[in-house]
């Protein structure tokens, strides 16, 4: 019998790869996603997958999608912009979506991972972080939305595990980048990639000697199945060690699109963290996992997908 998984938040970029991944392995899929901020453009071409199904509905409501064997849990806004705007559905998709997907998998006694975040470390003041870092995050600032929503469904997650005996995971994300990412979700890879292609500014918030790391997607997708064939309950960290700066990114970027854009500096938003970059030790030992596609090698697989999404935006304005 083919395993069968539900993927909340499938119409999203995580989501949509995380389908594809699962068809190649062999599982019959389900998604379901209210398109809050997810495209269905995302799985037009699982449209005719016959292993494929789509629900459109908020997961925030209990829903019914089936006997599943797996649950993955990806449906939140995710990008800044998009949790700013959305700050209430964000916390209300990390308390009641995720306490609605976990009693699913309780109810069908399937595994269930759940899509934690490095900004559970908040404005780290340990550096890398690794899993046993509890973080330094503000339960108040502009980014708790987001933050303790996630903080909260890992609590929900372990709690499921510990006293209902559901087989959990918890995956915690490192920035990730690669096709199918909106053009303008705010995050530093689709804004540089946006404004070097239209000929912009590319805007660096602060100095720009705040480091970050990226995780190419097809590494990234590949961490959460082996996690998922694993053992391990507690949160792993999936991302690229690799760190650079906002600003050497952003030379990156000039570099592989050959735009002649400058670089512009802003205003550094509230609570942006300094520094940002994932141990990986535990992923490595636990999972033999690592990545393998450096930013340069990921900027240039991203490259045709950014020029064609400018290219249909200014279209559409146009
Ligand atoms: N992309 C990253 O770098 C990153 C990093 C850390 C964690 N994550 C986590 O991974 C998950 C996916 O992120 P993404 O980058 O693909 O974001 P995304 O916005 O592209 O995808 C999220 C999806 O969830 C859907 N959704 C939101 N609320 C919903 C609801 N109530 N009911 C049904 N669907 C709902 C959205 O419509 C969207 O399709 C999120 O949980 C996010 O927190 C992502």
């Amino acid at each position: 019998m083919r395993p069968r998984a539900l993927v909340t938040g499938g119409a999203g970029f995580l989501g949509s790869h995380l389908c594809d991944a699962l068809l190649a392995e062999g599982y019959s899929v389900v998604a379901v996603d209210n398109l809050l901020t997810g495209r269905l453009s995302n799985i037009e071409h699982l449209r005719r997958e016959g292993q494929f199904e789509f629900l459109q509905l908020d997961i925030n409501r209990t829903f019914d999608c089936g006997e599943v064997n797996y649950v993955f849990h990806f449906a939140s806004p995710a990008s800044p912009v998009d949790y700013m705007v959305h700050g209430v559905d964000t916390l209300k998709v990390g308390s009641l979506g995720t306490m609605n997907a976990l009693d699913i998998a309780r109810k069908n006694n399937a595994r269930f991972l759940f899509s934690s975040t490095s900004e559970c470390y908040g404005d780290p003041l340990e550096h890398p972080q690794r899993e046993t870092y509890w973080g330094n995050v503000n339960s108040i600032g502009p980014r708790s939305v987001y933050d303790e929503a996630k903080r909260f469904s890992e609590a929900l997650t372990m709690a499921y595990h510990r006293y209902h005996g559901v087989d959990t995971r918890i995956v915690r994300i490192f920035n990730t980048y690669g096709p199918r990412m909106q053009l303008n979700d705010g995050r530093v890879i689709p804004n540089f990639m946006k404004q070097a292609l239209r000929g912009e500014d590319l805007t660096v918030y602060g100095d720009g000697n705040q480091t970050r790391s990226f995780c190419y997607i097809t590494d990234e997708v590949d961490g959460f199945l082996r996690l998922a064939g694993s053992d391990e309950h507690f949160p792993v960290n999936i991302g690229n060690p690799s760190e650079f700066t906002i600003l050497d990114c952003a030379h990156r970027v000039l570099e592989i699109t050959g735009s002649k854009s400058q670089v512009r500096f802003e205003k550094l938003p509230q609570d942006d963290p300094k520094q940002r970059r994932p141990d990986i030790t535990k992923a490595r030992t636990l999972l033999g996992w690592e990545p393998k596609i450096d930013l340069d090698a990921g900027l240039r697989m991203s490259l045709d997908y950014f020029r064609e999404a400018v290219t249909a935006e200014a279209a559409i304005r146009a």
